[in-house]
Parts: C-alpha cells; structure tokens; sequence
C-alpha cells in the first residue's frame, strides 16, 4: 500500500491469471488455450498488417465487425471488438451496472466479476449454484442492478440450455443480462439467437480460446444496436484503438476459415470425451462439460496435491483454493498426445 495511491488503486483486489509458463517442456492444461495454432491465414494477414503499423488502427474495426456479422447472422451495428473478452466485460461493467445497484452472478463463476464489481463501486450478490453446481435461474429473477454468468459456466464447464437463459432475460425485462460465451463453441445453442427477442441481452465472446488467438487479445460483444452503441461511449472515453492493427486483420482471417474452426473445436470435443471416459476409469468425479476443460475431483487424492505433483512433471492444471471448489482441478482439454501425457503421469501419482 503506497500513500499515493488513489482510492480506487487501493480498495481494488487483482485478478489472478493462471501461470503462464511457456518452457517448451511445459504441457499447459491451465488456462485453456487452444491446444491447435490458429487458422492458417492469420500469419499472413497479421505480417501485412504490420506494413501498416505506423497509422492507428480504424477505430472502428469494421472488417473484423462485419466479418463476426456474417459468421453470426447479424448486422454490424449488433458487433462490438475490444482488446479481450475481459475488456469487453469491464467495458459492459461501466455501460450497464450503476454502483449502488445491487448485481447478481454465481458463486461458482469467472473471478474476474467480483474483480471488475469492487473496481467500478457496483455492489454484488452471489448466487449459490445448486449442489450439482447447476444453475438456479429463478434466483436471479428481479436483480435489482442487473445479472451476469457465463454459459458455459467457468470453471464447472456446466451449460444452461437457452429456456433457463429466456427465464432470467424476461425476469429482468429493465436490467441487462450479461452472457459471456467464452466457451460457447464447444456447447450447444448460443444465446446470441435471442438477440433480436431481447434488447436487455448483451452476449460476450472471445477469440482465445476456439479461434486459437489467445495472445493476440480479441474479445466482442453481441447485442441491440442500442446495447452496442453504450459500449463504444464507453471505449471512446477510454481508448479509442483497443484492437489493433495487428488484432483486427489476425480476427478476421480467423472468422474467414470456418472450416478450420469446425475442423478444431470438433477435435477438441472429441478428446474431451475421451478425456472424460479416462478420468471417470481413474476414479475421477467429472462434471459434465460443454467447455473445452474438464473439472473433476477425486475421492482419495487431495486435489492440491494432484496439482503440485503435475506440476513437478511439468504439466500444468488449474487449481482454485476456494470454498466448494477446493477439491477440483480444471484441467484444459489438450491434443491427444499431451492428454496421453497427463494421464500416464496421473497413473504414477494416483494411489492404486
Ligand atoms: C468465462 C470467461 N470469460 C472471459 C474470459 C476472458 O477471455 P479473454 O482472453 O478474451 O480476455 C475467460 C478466460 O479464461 C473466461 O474463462
């Protein structure tokens, strides 16, 4: 705590993103990254974008927006991109929510919402999961300042179907409902279909994780021209150029390939399965996923320690210390060989 630092730098409690050790020995099953390189056309795209470098970006992204458009069915006036699913949400935080107003999300979630609701003043209530940590979607009917989840919820993998998403958007007809679909590709129907039924509805997206481009930072959202256009007040008072040159052209190679999008996410779907099978025979509880990780517990193995036992073999899983939660670990659904990997060492770990 330093005296200089203002109100807001000193009651804010960070984020915590998961290790990001990249040794090339390291199998990375913690953040989960896309286990395939992005479409072929990225490289390409973003290496003539860099003839460029020397003027700011369009503001506006409009390639990339129309691009996103067309691969969702919708205008370029429902698409917002900014520089991370995380800043598209901290952006939504400040158009939407009021301090004062009293938001909802669940108690088993995405960290970075009670980050981004002590950093902006915006009071929260947390929505208790029920204990198969599905979702109680008449307990966030009538949120006082609004409601946020991601669907599939992180980090259980969990998907509601869009009738319970319907429930919560025509319970809160005054209030903007969040959806952030960071994993949506590897579920079923996204919510972006209810877009023209709900102007209360804002879904939020991003490209690190089915559109392999984690590290080129392309978050958007999707939602009523009137929803979108509070969005761009908002990062035209911040910043006008949250996606690069470099961003816009690599995201929209990517939205171009569709074929290898389906090509990917199929593959990944298919080792999840695998994947799942292999831990339930290695006496695992597995939740049943529709994200591109897998969140198990074991009954004789504490789940910290599986951690830090992978990790001295270096592969790398994700454990939260937190209460429900404590006795799992997230682990990213890798390619097939890395999945190999992590079995044969849980096989030396685990007791017999
Ligand atoms: C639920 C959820 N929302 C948003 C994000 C942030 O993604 P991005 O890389 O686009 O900032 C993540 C990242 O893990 C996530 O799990």
């Amino acid at each position: 705590m330093s005296r200089f630092w203002s109100e807001m730098a000193r009651r804010t409690e960070p984020y915590v993103p998961g290790e990001q050790l990249n040794r090339a020995e390291i199998i990375k099953l913690n953040t989960n990254e896309n286990p395939y390189p992005p479409a072929p056309g990225v490289t390409e795209a973003i290496r003539s974008a860099a003839e460029g470098l020397r003027l700011y970006p369009s503001p506006t992204a409009d390639p990339l927006r129309q691009a996103i458009a067309d691969a969702e069915g919708l205008g370029q006036e429902n698409v917002f991109t900014a520089n991370g699913s995380d800043e598209v949400l901290a952006f939504s935080f400040m158009a939407f929510f009021d301090p004062g107003k009293t938001i909802r999300f669940p108690d088993v979630t995405y960290s970075f919402y009670p980050v981004y609701s002590n950093l902006f003043g915006v009071p929260f209530e947390e929505v208790p999961l029920r204990n198969d940590f599905t979702l109680d979607t008449n307990a966030f009917l009538g949120a006082d300042g609004g409601v946020i989840l991601p669907n599939p919820n992180a980090p259980t993998g969990i998907y509601e179907p869009l009738d319970g998403i319907r429930r919560i958007l025509e319970g809160n007809p005054d209030r903007v409902v969040i959806i952030d679909e960071a994993y949506i590709d590897f579920a079923g129907p996204s919510a972006a279909a209810l877009i023209m039924e709900y102007d209360n509805l804002l879904v939020v997206r991003t490209t690190s994780k089915s559109r392999s481009l984690a590290g080129l930072r392309v978050g958007y959202a999707l939602g009523s021209a009137e929803l979108i256009e509070g969005l761009v007040r908002i990062k035209d008072s911040f910043n006008s150029y949250t996606t690069d040159r470099l961003a816009q052209a690599g995201a929209e190679a990517a939205f171009r390939d569709a074929g290898y999008f389906e090509e990917t996410t199929a593959k990944i779907i298919a080792t999840r399965g695998s994947s799942a099978m292999r831990l339930a025979e290695l006496g695992f509880t597995v939740l049943p996923s529709s994200a591109n990780f897998l969140f198990c517990t074991h009954p004789e193995a504490e789940a910290e320690q599986l951690y830090t036992e992978l990790k001295s073999r270096n592969i790398l899983v994700r454990h939260f210390s937190k209460p429900r939660i404590k006795d799992y670990l997230r682990i990213t659904v890798g390619t097939d060989d890395e999945m190999d990997k992590l079995f044969g060492a849980l096989e030396e770990i685990l007791p017999n």
